[in-house]
């Protein structure tokens, strides 16, 4: 098994090359191989003296679920924690990964389970300042402040604990391993070995590893292949929202996405998070609209934004937070060229409320109206949700689930939709605005025409309307431009 000779391995991906290597022709990292002995890092067996059997004789009992006791986690696990398996929770420095999951250990013991929780990162006397806060304090959980593996195996040993968790996987080493803790070659090691452990002794494992800024976990995608689930957990530190999804999941599903928000007292689950995302809004504002996302299988109504503003700037300025910047461009493009809504001397800003990410294509008819309701100045109806992609034509495509998305608006009690032409019937309480095009849909909600009081395109007309003279709002822009039907251009 020991191998004398020396590895190089990608500090990103766990590639391993025999010689240095510039750039890992795997992730195509730059500079990220380190040299490590290529002792005892080989992988060991994870499933050992088994012999083949007839599919029909595996029984798959072993495969239950044990709640965690926290209503989000056990939607992204699909019922909770099989016995036996391994979790990997990713996420930034500070996001709340000890909080969770010792939240989730205090809620195990509370119901019998024996929980041992590793810190290798704080001593047990911060993890129980935390628990006080938690009110994790609780019998049959188990505090130990540890780094060395060989150390938490023993422990494991004499306590026989249901579940660990251990945190972090990057501060846990093996001493017997010449390369540095937190190395690649020591970090994958330990996964192996807990790994191995948990299968043999059917007993629950979390690891908690650190993902670098750009999202990776620090310390290889390799652990991934390893583990049977992968969560991520991911927010902004500035808000208190935080989203948990499983990147890979052996037991169930990936497409769940579970909610929680950060309070004085741990993480709380969301259980309706379109009402937490509207709860702030502001009702009769120009330059807002919501809009029906779907993140993996969950309807979610967040409040998209948009302000234009005179520029002073020879490239104005595009700003885009939470929403996607590259549609963003797209969107004015099709508004300028398609219904002739200007935005050339003007900064746009533009954000997702909430902390949340809107980058579905759904969202481009809802940004749209956000950007023209802004520059027109007048606020869309505080009733109206709007879901479509927009073409490069200016036309409006159907998004995939439109009924899901708008059975949410139906829920929270939206009253109107604006959507493509061909988007399915809409749910009961709600009435379809449908348009075929973007200027088709920006005539219906009255961004522009005749009460919008915004001269939109310069369309070649009979008899041409005065120029705007800031009195626009007064004259009857019918004479001027028919409303029906609207010009696609
Ligand atoms: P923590 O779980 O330590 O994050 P991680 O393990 O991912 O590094 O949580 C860190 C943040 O959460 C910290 O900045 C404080 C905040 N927090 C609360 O707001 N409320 C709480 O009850 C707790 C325990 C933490
Ligand atoms: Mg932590």
């Amino acid at each position: 098994m020991a191998k004398s000779k020396t590895v190089f391995i990608c500090r990103s991906c766990g590639h391993h090359a025999h010689k240095w290597v510039g750039q890992c022709p795997d992730c195509q990292e730059w500079n990220s191989h380190d040299e490590e002995l290529a002792e005892r890092i080989s992988k060991p067996s994870m499933l050992v003296g088994q012999a083949p059997r007839p599919i029909k004789d595996v029984t798959v009992d072993n495969f239950q679920t044990t709640s965690t006791g926290i209503a989000e986690l056990n939607r992204v696990l699909g019922g909770g924690f099989v016995s036996g398996s391994v979790t990997l929770v990713g996420g930034e420095p500070g996001i709340g990964k000890s909080t969770l999951l010792l939240q989730a250990v205090a809620a195990m013991s509370r119901e019998g389970k024996t929980c041992l929780y590793v810190s290798a990162e704080e001593s047990s006397e911060q993890v129980r300042l935390r628990a006080d806060r938690l009110e994790a304090v609780v019998d049959n959980l188990w505090l130990v402040s540890e780094t060395s593996l060989q150390a938490v195996l023993a422990h494991c040993d004499s306590l026989k604990p249901d579940m660990v968790v251990i945190d972090s996987i990057q501060t846990i080493h093996d001493p017997d391993l010449s390369s540095a803790p937190g190395s690649v070659g020591q970090v994958r090691h330990c996964a192996h070995r807990l790994v191995t452990e948990a299968k043999r002794r059917a007993m629950t494992t979390v690891l908690v590893g650190h993902v670098t800024k750009e999202g990776g976990l620090a310390g290889p995608r390799a652990l991934e292949h390893v583990v049977d689930t992968v969560l991520a957990f991911e927010g902004d530190r500035h808000h208190a929202l935080r989203l948990l999804r499983a990147v890979k999941h052996r037991f169930g599903a990936t497409d769940e996405l579970g909610v929680f928000e950060m309070g004085g007292q741990g993480l709380e689950s969301v259980s309706d998070p379109s009402r937490l995302f509207l709860a702030d809004r502001a009702k009769g504002v120009a330059g807002s609209v919501v809009v029906p996302v779907l993140d993996g299988h969950r309807p979610l109504l967040v409040e998209v934004q948009a302000l234009v503003a005179p520029s002073t700037l020879a490239s104005p300025r595009r700003s885009a937070q939470g929403v996607d910047n590259g549609r963003l461009s797209l969107i004015i493009a099709v508004l300028e060229r398609r219904s002739q809504i200007g935005f050339a001397k003007t900064d746009v800003f533009t954000s997702a409320i909430g902390g949340v990410k809107v980058s579905e294509p759904a969202a481009d008819l809802g940004m749209a109206l956000a950007l023209a309701s802004s520059v027109t100045g007048h606020p869309l109806d505080s009733g109206l949700v709007a879901c479509g992609e927009i073409g490069l034509a200016g036309e409006l495509r159907q998004s995939a689930q439109t009924e899901r998305r708008l059975a949410e608006a139906a829920r929270v009690g939206f009253t109107t939709a604006v959507i493509p032409a061909g988007a399915p019937p809409t749910p009961n309480g709600i009435v379809g605005l449908r348009a075929e095009t973007l200027s088709e849909a920006l005539h219906l909600t009255g961004m522009i025409g005749s009460h919008s009081g915004f001269h939109a395109p310069p369309r070649p007309a009979r008899r041409r309307g005065p120029e705007l003279t800031g009195a626009e709002n007064d004259v009857d822009w019918t004479v001027v431009r028919p409303l029906n039907p609207p010009r696609h251009d």
